[in-house]
């Protein structure tokens, strides 16, 4: 019934009217791009614009729906938004909500984005970004779940679900899109829209594994990426878009661009102007055009040149027709416009209270020494640097929808738990950086206000002062919201050098000190992990942030979080992930000619997988069921937990193999299961993995999907470096 009612409806159309199925333009509402075009509302008007993005609230969808209504085809316009963590309830940023390790609080944070988003007039989100990321650097790792591939996959699972539901025409789904197809996560040195170029193992491997999950758990759009794939841009790419996604994944949905990169694909240099553009990137296999407006303006020349087919256009309208049809917006094109409902879903208290969880469980304990934390209800506690009294920052970047005047600052949650016995002071101390050119890119700001510009020597004079009257001090330092994201690369991962500078002088005064970080991205801090007592990662962590930090900081909640993505020690060692080859010569710190710096460890600081409890664990040695696995009997794999300290508290107990010879070089370690367990203090557990021979599969020297015989290594551990192993062989 759905084929035929949207090919009867395909025949009635004009040529135009299909053009605008495949035309996606932004509203004024809220702009994400370099360019804006006027006019959309004409467009709507005369049926050349079938989606529309950066447009929400019930009211205004409704206003621009009525105008679609009233076309002669009356097909209804689809609303797109870039709901990434959260829509008006913000979640951490995915990069922070990753350290949950908790695949249900994920889905549930996806869930309530796709409640809160669809009550606000939308149908369709850009999210999950899934791009595997190694490179710090880069601004964007904030917006995804970091390093590992079989994490990745997971992740992606859980979103797909959490946004799409079980049915896409329940009032409460939204469609999700994957992206950024495809390896965008890659790009050289971490300049954003930089190039990519990478093996075809690498790309299988590694990069490639999240999308396709993705795609198999039914995601129902894809959006390309803004960089090349062996030399030709991923929007003109007719091997990844057509030959991999549709024939061999079978991807059934619709695949729209990011932004203008059809047009971006003259500066790539593989086409000389904007109608060769058009063509490059529907002979690939793009459904729809976001805002460059290439196939609104070329797809007829095209058809009249026969550079395209009319049977090409119809199958990208049928796929872009077929998503409005799921959703059942031929039914009721105004399902998303109910403003009671709005009211009734949007920051609800059962939404804010899952936020707080979930940012509790996404803080990660890099470091306690002498149990500093938990601090106690008492005393007088020194509130000191520029992350502590904000409320924008903490809702991140891509917070799109989200307002930062209703996120709880740092200062604001302290001020909440601390109770009658515990006096609070505040400094700013610093500001986010002494780089103002950075700080203006950062904030997008032309010129800088007070706050910005205050004289630096005074607000540090006054920090001083305020510590030395102070019991305890949390410093909170790191990024400001605008240093990380989309356009938002760095060169130097650091907490900037004024806020080390207050960081210097405060740890001077002698008295002790919690950095909290907010951060969107591994930050290089060997000098802050030698020299302060306690560090807490909290990431930005959305609209209860500061709720949340609070909670950690006074031990309401025991902190359970571990990365997902490594901290390097310098910005030299980037690249550097867990899950890395060996060389030839592996590092022998007695022999100059093995592979190593002169001047810095191999090691990282803070491995995957890394996090603290206030409690501490301990682990048994590694018991294997048999020696031997089979297609025919699975291994079970089986350790000893016991929590060692004096709290209650969550582990993370992560599984990871080696395949010591392959017929290709295999990884150090891949992780391939986790467990999160909860341990009273005083009690233990074994914990028990299942690994099947699925889970020793790897693309091989013929790029096959297949396991080889030979010797695995598993270990079983708190993190990625101190997973302890046993060995196990495959006949
Ligand atoms: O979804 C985003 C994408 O991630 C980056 N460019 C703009 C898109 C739409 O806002």
């Amino acid at each position: 019934q759905k084929k035929q009612f949207l090919n009867q409806l395909i025949q009635r159309m004009t040529l135009e009217e299909k053009i605008g199925q495949l035309n996606l333009l932004t509203s004024d509402m809220d702009v994400t791009g370099p360019f804006m075009k006027p006019g959309y509302k004409k467009d709507i008007e005369a049926g050349l614009c079938g989606s529309i993005f950066n447009a929400y609230t019930p009211q205004y969808t409704r206003q621009l729906q009525e105008m679609a209504m009233k076309t002669r085809l009356k097909i209804p316009l689809l609303f797109g938004y870039d709901v990434i963590h959260g829509h008006k309830t913000i979640f951490p940023i995915p990069l922070g909500e990753a350290c949950t390790w908790d695949m249900a609080l994920l889905e549930k944070s996806a869930r309530i984005a796709a409640q809160e988003a669809s009550a606000d007039g939308l149908h369709w989100t850009y999210s999950p970004m899934v791009d595997i990321a190694r490179d710090p650097r880069w601004g964007r790792v904030a917006e995804g779940v970091g390093e590992d591939t079989w994490y990745g996959v997971q992740v992606a699972k859980a979103k797909v679900k959490g946004y799409q539901g079980t049915d896409l025409s329940a009032k409460d789904a939204v469609l999700a899109c994957v992206k950024h197809f495809a390896l965008y996560g890659a790009i050289e040195a971490g300049r954003d829209y930089n190039t990519v170029d990478m093996s075809r193992r690498r790309m299988f491997q590694d990069y490639l594994p999240p999308y396709k999950a993705a795609i198999d758990a039914g995601v129902a759009t894809v959006m390309t990426s803004f960089n090349e794939i062996d030399g030709i841009p991923a929007t003109g790419n007719k091997w990844l878009l057509t030959d991999l996604l549709r024939k061999q994944w079978g991807f059934k949905g619709f695949v729209v661009t990011d932004y203008t990169s059809i047009t971006e694909m003259i500066n790539h240099g593989v086409v000389k102007d904007e109608h060769d553009a058009g063509a490059l990137a529907l002979n690939a296999g793009v459904d729809m055009d976001m805002q460059a407006g290439i196939y609104a303006s070329q797809l007829k020349t095209l058809v009249q040149e026969k550079k395209v087919t009319v049977q090409q256009i119809n199958d990208a309208v049928y796929h872009v027709l077929a998503a409005k049809y799921d959703l059942g917006l031929f039914k009721d094109p105004y399902r998303n416009c109910d403003t009671a409902l709005a009211r009734q879903v949007i920051m609800s208290p059962a939404h804010l209270q899952a936020a707080r969880e979930i940012a509790q469980r996404s803080i990660v304990l890099l470091k306690n020494e002498a149990q500093l934390l938990p601090l106690k209800k008492q005393g007088t506690i020194a509130l000191i640097g520029p992350l502590a009294n904000s409320q924008r920052d903490m809702i991140g970047n891509w917070s799109a929808a989200g307002d930062g005047s209703k996120a709880v600052s740092l200062l604001q949650g302290i001020k909440n738990k601390a109770g009658n016995n515990v006096r609070v002071l505040y400094a700013q101390g610093a500001h986010y950086t002494s780089d103002t050119g950075l700080l203006k890119k950062a904030l997008q700001k032309a010129r800088l206000d007070a706050q910005d510009t205050a004289n630096s020597a005074q607000l540090l004079a006054e920090a001083v002062t305020l510590a030395q009257q102070a019991d305890v001090v949390v410093m909170a330092l790191g990024e400001s919201q605008g240093m990380t994201g989309e356009a938002a690369s760095r060169s130097n991962i650091s907490i900037p050098e004024n806020q080390q500078q207050l960081l210097k002088a405060i740890r001077a005064t002698g008295k002790p000190v919690v950095l909290v970080l907010s951060n969107g991205r591994p930050l290089t801090l060997e000098w802050e992990d030698a020299n302060v007592p306690a560090i807490l990662e909290t990431w930005f962590l959305g609209t209860e942030a500061g709720n949340a930090i609070a909670d950690v900081l006074f031990g309401d909640y025991n902190p359970s979080g571990k990365i997902t993505m490594t901290f390097p020690r310098n910005t030299g060692q980037i690249p550097i992930y867990y899950a890395h080859r060996t060389t030839g010569r592996p590092l022998n710190p007695d022999n100059k000619y093995t592979s190593k710096y002169l001047d810095v460890s191999n090691e990282p600081l803070y491995p995957f997988g890394y996090g603290l409890s206030y409690t501490t664990f301990s682990y048994g040695a590694v018991q294997l069921s048999k020696q031997q696995i089979s297609a025919a009997a699975p291994l079970q794999v089986s350790v000893a937990v016991s929590n060692t300290g004096n709290y209650d508290g969550e582990e993370v107990v992560q599984l990871y193999i080696r395949d010591k010879v392959g017929s290709v070089t295999r990884p150090v370690k891949e992780l391939k299961g986790f467990k999160k367990i909860m341990l009273k203090k005083g009690e233990n557990t074994t914990v028990t993995f299942t690994i099947t021979v699925d889970d020793l599969k790897f693309y091989d020297k013929d790029m096959n999907w297949k396991y080889e015989p030979g010797d695995f290594t598993v270990f079983v551990g708190p993190n990625s470096r101190d997973a302890k192993g046993t060995d196990f062989t495959l006949n």
